[in-house]
């Protein structure tokens, strides 16, 4: 068991440190040097895809927040209508279908209860297709949906899924460009895009050089019994990832709020005591971001900021600034899960829980 573990000494932080090179397998014979490639996501992919007017996504947990960043990737490059939803509350309300539905599940394992009773139940309304974007060959989810995108992450044996998420934002994305394609992209805007895909793993390896940083800023976490994360836009769901992280393996409760919602009920409880962690890379929301950050600042809060280093954000009393390597925006929040992360998986050691394992927790919920 520790052999498989090499030299690190959780599982946790061995898969985080494997996913330059998972990413780089998920992108394997799907991506050339400028474009997707589309029949790589199957046989009669292209046709369906053309014919998509709306995405419905299901997930839970870790692979619901992977659903949420991609709603945001397919209404702003494929220009097509998106919900995203987890399944346990999905598969037991009267729903929907618009036509020409594409019915996206994605899951890690491929097993989870209510993933699939959501798919069935789908199944049975009609829709124009179901794509799954899994983990586990031959897996339920795999052998009931009509197209497949395999992530290659290989086994992944934390609880906490770390190298599952950013594999599946990676398959989200070669999809997105797969239907934006057909849905007016530019061939100029795909090969942008399709770069930035192919500098994650470098720059993801200049995110994990920031470990030893982030393991000095979790010891202001140790102690606490709240937190609170904040994001815009596409990073409100890596908040959110993040938050999940932490609850799960450290048990601090740590909430994530849209970074605008601050001042519509969180704000209030923003004291010394609760630590705010804000994603922040230097995209157009950074402006707003910035005042919002001001708020929790003025009330004695605690800030820490992982941002571009172009987002002029200074270390000061109070405020603590970790800087990220410059990104892609459509890329950041892939990059910026690294981090997050880290900086659980070492509140979680400082505490001393059972990383791997942690309490009460499955690593899939087969059963209701
Ligand atoms: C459990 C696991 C999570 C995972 C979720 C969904 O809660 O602990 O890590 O995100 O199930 O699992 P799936 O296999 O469908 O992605």
């Amino acid at each position: 068991d520790s052999a498989d573990k090499g030299e690190f000494r959780h599982y946790m932080l061995k898969e985080i440190y494997e996913q330059p090179k998972v990413i780089k397998a998920t992108m394997e014979g799907r991506v050339t040097d400028s474009r997707v490639l589309e029949q790589a996501l199957g046989t009669g992919a292209a046709d369906l895809l053309a014919n998509v007017r709306h995405v419905q996504i299901i997930a839970c947990g870790t692979s619901y927040h992977a659903g949420m960043v991609a709603r945001y990737w397919i209404e702003e490059l494929a220009g097509i209508a998106c919900s995203v939803e987890v399944a346990s509350e999905y598969r037991y309300r009267k729903h929907v279908i618009q036509p020409d539905t594409l019915f996206l599940c994605i899951s890690q394992s491929g097993e989870t209860a209510d993933t699939l009773a959501a798919l069935r139940q789908a199944k049975q309304a009609g829709f124009r297709a179901a794509l799954a974007i899994c983990n586990v060959p031959g897996s339920s989810l795999v052998r009931e949906s009509d197209l497949v995108i395999m992530t290659h992450a290989g086994p992944e044996i934390g609880v906490a899924s770390t190298k599952a998420f950013t594999t599946q934002l990676v398959s989200l994305l070669i999809f997105t460009l797969a239907l934006a394609r057909h849905n007016g992209l530019s061939e100029a805007r795909e090969a942008d895009i399709v770069a930035a895909l192919r500098q994650l793993p470098g720059q993801i390896d200049d995110a994990l050089a920031l470990d030893g940083k982030i393991a000095e800023l979790s010891k202001a976490f140790m102690d606490k019994n709240h937190s609170l994360f904040l994001g815009r836009g596409a990073m409100y769901p890596v908040a959110m990832e993040g938050a999940l992280k932490l609850k799960e393996i450290s048990y601090i409760h740590a909430e994530a709020y849209p970074a605008g919602e601050l001042k519509h009920g969180p704000l209030a409880l923003v004291d010394s005591e609760m630590p705010v962690v804000t994603v922040a890379p230097n995209n157009e929301l950074l402006e707003k971001l910035k005042s919002n950050l001001e708020e929790v600042r003025a009330r004695g809060g605690e800030l820490f900021v992982f941002a571009d280093g172009d987002a002029e954000l200074q270390e000061q009393p109070g405020i603590h600034v970790l800087q990220i390597p410059a990104v892609h925006a459509i890329t950041a929040p892939i990059v910026y899960t690294l981090p997050l992360q880290l900086l659980s998986y070492h509140v979680a050691v400082l505490k001393g829980t059972d990383v791997d394992q942690p309490r009460n927790l499955a690593k899939s919920v087969t059963v209701e």
